[in-house]
């Protein structure tokens, strides 16, 4: 969350406002479509939860190792029996670019009963260079940055 809050002071004029947790309540008097809030790394499962409540979709991003793969149906399996799933959705990001790495561990995921995204984000330098810059991967100088574009696109999709 604080590397938001960097990426958008150091950044180009993004798209949408960007709020510490402190000024949140301040942003939302104002007319908003969306709220995206950007939890902390592995949050503790009581505050997935209370996100899980409070908020109209969850998203788990996973990486498609095996490590991850285990480690996200165990969190699964830990939010359905401490509340429910049913506003909760896997997305798979950080695939290899090549290959079907992405794709299979979508499918190893819905196998196990998770709901999982289509979309799978793949692993692009583009995204690397948009944080450096503070900017939409749209808009950055790299050969595949509408690739990585049109990835966001299709979760946005998915999830609005
Ligand atoms: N799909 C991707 N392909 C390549 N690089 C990526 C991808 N997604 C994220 N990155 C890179 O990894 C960095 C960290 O990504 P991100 O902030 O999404 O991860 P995180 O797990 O939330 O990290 P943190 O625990 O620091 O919050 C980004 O600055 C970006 O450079
Ligand atoms: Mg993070």
């Amino acid at each position: 969350m604080q590397t938001c809050l960097e990426w958008a002071a150091a950044g180009q004029t993004l798209p949408f406002q960007v709020v510490a947790p402190d000024g949140a309540q301040t942003a939302l008097e104002r007319p908003t479509d969306y709220l995206l809030v950007d939890s902390e790394g592995r949050p503790p499962l009581s505050d997935l939860v209370a996100m899980t409540q409070a908020l109209d979709l969850v998203l788990l991003p996973t990486g498609t190792t095996r490590p991850e793969i285990v480690s996200t149906i165990r969190l699964w399996g830990e939010l359905r029996a401490a509340g429910t799933t049913d506003r909760v959705r896997v997305l798979v990001t950080r695939a290899a670019p090549v290959g079907h790495a992405g794709r299979d561990a979508r499918d190893a995921l819905r196998g196990a009963g998770l709901t999982v995204l289509d979309t799978v984000v793949r692993r692009l330098a583009a995204y690397e260079r948009a944080a450096e810059v503070g900017g939409l991967v749209r808009d950055v100088q790299d050969p595949r940055a509408g690739e990585a574009w049109s990835d966001i696109q299709g979760v946005a999709r998915e999830v609005k």
